[in-house]
């Protein structure tokens, strides 16, 4: 049975959707099957893995809001080898459209997702940043949650909200869901705010935190650019080294839960 890992945090621009797509990359390239879910409107992630190269006519909203299913709206990528359930900008409809149902709204996602979730290995949503119905809805299909936080000013700002509603989820969707990790992103080892920013997430989240993290690495900014992995663009650089080293910790933690 395959793992859903959703890589959430309210606070935009901290490395979710680098996180995403590389973590899931990575997976893939190591034999694991993979499931990319872009649940973000802005679409990053559809982007720059390069499935609008390869092209689509449905996405993640019309599984959500129709009866289109998961597999009708999944792109196959050869490279990396996985696929892709895609996102538009369609898809900020969905918060307004789902807050009018009575039942179940919440559900959305896990009902659909359970159809494939034997077909993958890892399934790897990235959320977009707010704290709406799309978010509660990739937790509650979720077996965990990965935040990445960014080692800047107010790191640990706004995770209050997160952890709130990651229990709020636990206690009325999603008993099981579990912390995955805590990703530090964007570390630069020239400066002191990212040591105390690490020093702060880790006395916080103790063992939770990756032993790695990743640095801040231009190489992660230009590779979506060129709709390509960072595995892809420069398998040499700091980012690939620290994203290939988060791909085994990540299946080194969930083969030894099995
Ligand atoms: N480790 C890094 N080093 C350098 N640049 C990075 C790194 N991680 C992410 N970036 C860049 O920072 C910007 C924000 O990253 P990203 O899109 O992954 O964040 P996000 O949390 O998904 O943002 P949003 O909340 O808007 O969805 C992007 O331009 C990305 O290329
Ligand atoms: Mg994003």
């Amino acid at each position: 049975m395959g793992k859903i890992i959703a890589i959430a945090n309210q606070k935009g621009g901290v490395g979710k959707t680098t996180t995403a797509m590389n973590l899931a990359a990575g997976l893939a390239f190591v034999g694991k099957k993979v499931l990319l879910v872009d649940f973000d409107p802005q679409g990053n992630a559809t982007h720059g893995i390069g499935a609008n190269k390869v092209g689509f006519t449905k996405s993640v909203y019309d599984v959500l809001m129709t009866d289109t299913t998961v597999k009708q709206a999944t792109v196959t990528l050869q490279m990396p080898p996985m696929d892709v359930l895609p996102s538009t900008i369609d898809l900020s409809g969905a918060d307004v459209a789902m807050s009018q149902y009575e039942n179940g709204r919440e559900q959305l996602l896990k009902n659909k997702l359970s159809a494939v979730k034997n077909d993958y290995d890892y399934i790897i949503i990235d959320c977009p940043p707010a704290l709406g119905l799309l978010n509660t809805n990739a937790l509650t299909a979720s077996d965990s949650v990965m935040i990445p936080v960014q080692c800047e000013y107010f790191a640990l700002e706004g995770l209050t909200q997160l952890l709130s509603t990651i229990r709020l989820v636990q206690k009325l969707w999603n008993p099981q869901l579990s912390i995955e990790g805590v990703l530090l992103t964007m570390f630069d080892a020239r400066t002191k705010l990212s040591v105390e920013v690490q020093q702060e997430v880790r006395k916080y989240f103790k063992e939770k935190v990756y032993k790695c993290f990743i640095p801040r690495n231009v190489k992660l900014s230009e590779a979506p650019s060129r709709e390509q992995t960072i595995f892809e663009y420069d398998t040499r650089s700091e980012g690939s080294k620290a994203y290939a080293q988060l791909v085994r910790e990540v299946i080194t933690q969930n083969e030894r839960r099995k």
